[in-house]
């Protein structure tokens, strides 16, 4: 299952918040930031920049991004579920994959790039969730997303606006390629959210799950207590 959602970009307009915060067109971070390594090998991604880190504590975490981002949940993600309640991360994930650099989050690259599921070690992401990925650039080939498309049957990117979200199901293989070649950074946002009457902790084990250098089980971490908030 695949969609592309239309919202309006300048009442959501996290492109402008972000390149105010680093005062820097966001394609071109790479070029004012200095990231630690030119190969990452983590579990998530590109979550081991220390500029990642001090984002969140500086920016994603401040009244002014949650506030936009609850209305956006409210006003672009819960249609998508005609609007019952839903269960949705309580803040989005923000990814740099910086030009020339390589990220590599998969135990095994396949031609090239990081495909998985997200239900596999080590995320062990609930198959109830829906993905939500938004781009915080316009992408070109090198540096977008990719998917496999199961009614063509072929690997293909994304191709979608700084204006769309990208939705895809839990059973759809994807991930970027290891080495972003374009001289653009990507930057971007993903999510997940279920409605809630699909949250079903029978489906939920003890599996342990590793989070931010913690020990949680599974049915611990996917829960209101760590992970999801109800909208
Ligand atoms: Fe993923």
């Amino acid at each position: 299952m695949i969609k592309k959602i239309q919202f309006d970009v300048d009442k959501y307009n996290f492109i402008n918040i972000f390149e105010k915060y680093f005062d820097e067109k966001l394609y071109k971070l790479h070029s004012k930031l200095v990231f630690e390594r030119k190969f990452s090998e983590t579990a998530g991604g590109t979550e081991e920049f220390e500029v990642l880190t001090k984002t969140y504590d500086k920016l994603i975490t401040k009244p002014i991004f949650k506030k936009l981002w609850v209305s956006f949940v409210v006003d672009v993600v819960k249609p998508y579920f005609d609007n019952r309640p839903i269960l949705i991360q309580k803040l989005p994930s923000f990814r740099i994959f910086p030009s020339k650099h390589s990220v590599k989050y998969v135990n095994k690259i396949t031609e090239g790039y990081n495909k998985h599921l997200d239900s596999e070690p080590p995320y062990y992401h609930p198959e109830f969730e829906t993905n939500f990925w938004l781009p915080l650039i316009e992408c070109d080939f090198l540096n977008d997303f990719y998917y496999h498309d199961l009614e063509k049957d072929w690997y293909r990117r994304a191709d979608t606006r700084i204006d769309e979200l990208f939705v895809f199901g839990s059973g759809i293989v994807h991930g970027n390629r290891v080495h972003n070649e374009s001289s653009n950074t990507r930057c971007s946002l993903d999510f997940k959210a279920l409605a809630l009457d699909d949250y079903d902790t029978n489906l939920l084990t003890d599996q342990i799950v590793l989070k931010r250098g913690k020990k949680f089980k599974q049915k611990e971490w996917y829960s209101t207590k760590h992970y999801y908030m109800e909208i």
